[in-house]
């Protein structure tokens, strides 16, 4: 391996351009991606987990109607200082993490849906020569460590391409990228092939890609190609598969759970166990929730 596969991760890009149909109403106007988790915004959470990874720089790939998403990182010193006056120092400390400094956020825009591939070329200019960080903005995940502090930590190690994962059920393997991995027993494996959405009998393992990356440079090369994959767009996995001639790509397996926010169930769920996890919001919202369980469903809010 050249010694170049292990220069630090300093960049990550976040795909924001999907239209979040599912969500109607609520994205009539604003962005899936700024749906409060709790007390913030997914795109803010996304962003925090790149921030305690060490990634200092981010590139939002964005779409029509999605400026909201920018302006939340824009820094409001009005806002600081009315809540510096106010004391409310706790709330300063939250809203910091949406303060990004000059020149670090980066905006391009993907003016057609044309597949995950396809967005995360679309900042190949932006990243340039350097291994980035790729964050699924509809993916949480919850646990000890952040999911790409986990991830940087094996890329330390082993360099190359790192690809997050977690078990699903089997039946579900036809909605996810699937890993073949060397070793299932471990926790940092090399994958030994990937495929996008195979029907459940094709499945190599019920591994799947859970939506954060750690890739070389070298993926803009195979995106340029811009292959069709799997339902007619240009794949992540396609190209990531294609870079494992050439380079090396491990799997952490993440030690903690994720949460599908991109569909409502899935958000809900996200959105209880976020707020369990909550050192301010834990405990009350424990008692709320006994008291929905312990009663007869259609009487539960009376
Ligand atoms: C994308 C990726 C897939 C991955 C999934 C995670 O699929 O292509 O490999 O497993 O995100 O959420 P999408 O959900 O965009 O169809």
């Amino acid at each position: 391996m050249n010694k170049d596969m292990k220069r630090p991760v300093r960049k990550a890009v976040f795909p924001v351009a999907g239209l979040g149909t599912r969500f109607l109403p609520a994205t009539k106007v604003m962005p899936k991606e700024m749906l409060p988790l709790v007390d913030r915004p997914l795109i803010q959470r996304a962003v925090e987990e790149a921030q305690e990874a060490g990634i200092e720089e981010f590139i939002f790939v964005s779409g029509r109607g999605k400026s909201l998403i920018t302006q939340h990182f824009e820094i409001q010193p009005e806002l600081r200082e009315e809540l510096e006056r106010r004391d409310k120092l706790a709330l300063l400390e939250k809203l910091s993490h949406s303060d990004i400094p000059s020149g670090k956020v980066q905006i391009t825009m993907q003016q057609r849906a044309l597949g995950l591939g396809h967005a995360v070329w679309c900042a190949k200019n932006l990243v340039g020569d350097e291994p980035f960080a790729v964050f699924l903005v509809d993916v949480m995940t919850l646990g000890e460590k952040g999911c790409m502090a986990q991830m940087v930590d094996a890329y330390n190690q082993h360099g190359g391409n790192v690809i997050a994962s977690s078990p699903v059920p089997r039946d579900l393997t036809y909605k996810y990228g699937i890993l073949d991995v060397e070793n299932e027993g471990v926790d940092v494996s090399p994958i030994n092939a990937m495929v996008e959405k195979p029907k459940p009998e094709d499945a190599p393992s019920n591994l799947h890609i859970l939506g954060r990356y750690i890739l070389q440079p070298e993926i803009f090369d195979i995106l340029d190609e811009r292959k069709i994959g799997a339902g007619g767009e240009i794949q992540l996995t396609d190209a990531m598969e294609k870079l494992m001639e050439t380079q090396s790509f491990s799997s952490v397996k993440l030690k903690g759970e994720t949460y599908d926010c991109g569909h409502h169930l899935g958000f809900i769920e996200a959105n209880i166990a976020f707020a369990l996890a909550d050192p301010e919001f834990g405990d009350a919202t424990h008692e709320i929730l006994k008291k929905y369980i312990n009663k007869d469903r259609k009487n539960a809010a009376a």
